[in-house]
């Protein structure tokens, strides 16, 4: 529950932002509000009684998230982190309704990693790489990421690499991608946040914009110049925005590379990684 409050808080700041003062509510919420305050729990290993609500369509979700299919809930009492998250990999992998998205032959994708990571990277949606090998970030993108990881002294071992969306996002031809939608990421954003959970990292990193809106919400005003490399919340959990490999596939300019470097430097210093002077100089022009 903490999770999608603070999901909302933030859509709610950010609609502020764009000049709205006010959003429509019903009147069950204001018995609600009429309570005052309360303080959000932070994530701690997830019980029965600390589980996040898997959002549903009756809170506001519009009826074309019911076309894409139902979340399976787990009514579990987890003792280890391995057990929570192989049964929540389960419940994914294994849905028919998720199944339905992937087209025959390829695969759902579920995060990868150290369950006690430090470091937990998000990206938006699987690539046709990984929808055949089912991992993330496998395909061209992937790679420069694992040599980003690698640059910070880690291995994709030691860290958690997950998506907010499970499937490729459906499209006609058999090439190139589109990004998910907003509602299909807040379709799978609970799982998402249910491996959040279980890893408890010290920092999460987005990559990329369309990764940003699906944990932080929809905003058309959002620069990713200006959100990058500054320190944001998810979950409670300190999160930092760099940008998608892919875009620096495509702008591999030092200064681009040193830009996400920035970034990087960032999450290793919150960490408490040990910085060479050679890794604080990587991409500075000589
Ligand atoms: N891009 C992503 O955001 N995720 C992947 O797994 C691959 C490419």
């Amino acid at each position: 529950m903490a999770c999608l409050v603070s999901v909302l808080v933030e859509a709610l700041e950010s609609l502020q932002k764009q000049g709205q003062k006010m959003i429509p509510i019903g009147t069950e919420n204001f018995d609600f509000l009429e309570k005052g305050p309360i303080v959000p729990p932070q994530i701690t290993q997830r019980s029965s009684k600390n589980r996040i609500q898997h959002p549903s369509p009756e809170i506001g979700h519009s009826e074309k998230l019911q076309t894409i299919g139902s979340i399976p809930e787990s009514t579990q009492t987890f003792t280890s982190k391995r057990g929570h998250w192989e049964n929540l990999r389960e419940r994914v992998l294994g849905n028919e309704d998720l199944k339905k998205h992937v087209r025959p032959g390829k695969n759902l994708v579920f995060g990868v990693g150290d369950l006690d990571a430090e470091i937990f990277f998000c990206g938006e949606a699987p690539g046709a790489d990984e929808e055949i090998q089912g991992i993330p970030f496998v395909g061209r993108a992937g790679q420069l990421l694992t040599k980003i990881i690698t640059a910070m002294d880690l291995s994709r071992e030691k860290v958690y690499i997950g998506n907010i969306m499970n499937w490729r996002p459906e499209m006609d031809s058999e090439t190139g991608n589109r990004p998910p939608t907003q509602e299909e990421m807040q379709f799978c954003l609970p799982y998402l946040i249910e491996q959040v959970e279980i890893v408890q990292p010290k920092v999460i990193v987005a990559l990329g914009a369309t990764a940003v809106s699906g944990l932080l919400g929809a905003d058309k005003s959002r620069r990713m110049s200006a959100v990058r490399g500054r320190w944001h919340e998810f979950c409670g959990i300190p999160l930092m925005i760099t940008f998608h490999p892919s875009y620096l596939l495509r702008n591999g300019t030092n200064t681009m590379k040193r830009v996400v470097w920035e970034d990087m430097l960032q999450v290793m210093e919150r960490v408490g990684l040990p910085i060479s002077v050679k890794q604080r100089q990587y991409f500075l022009e000589k």
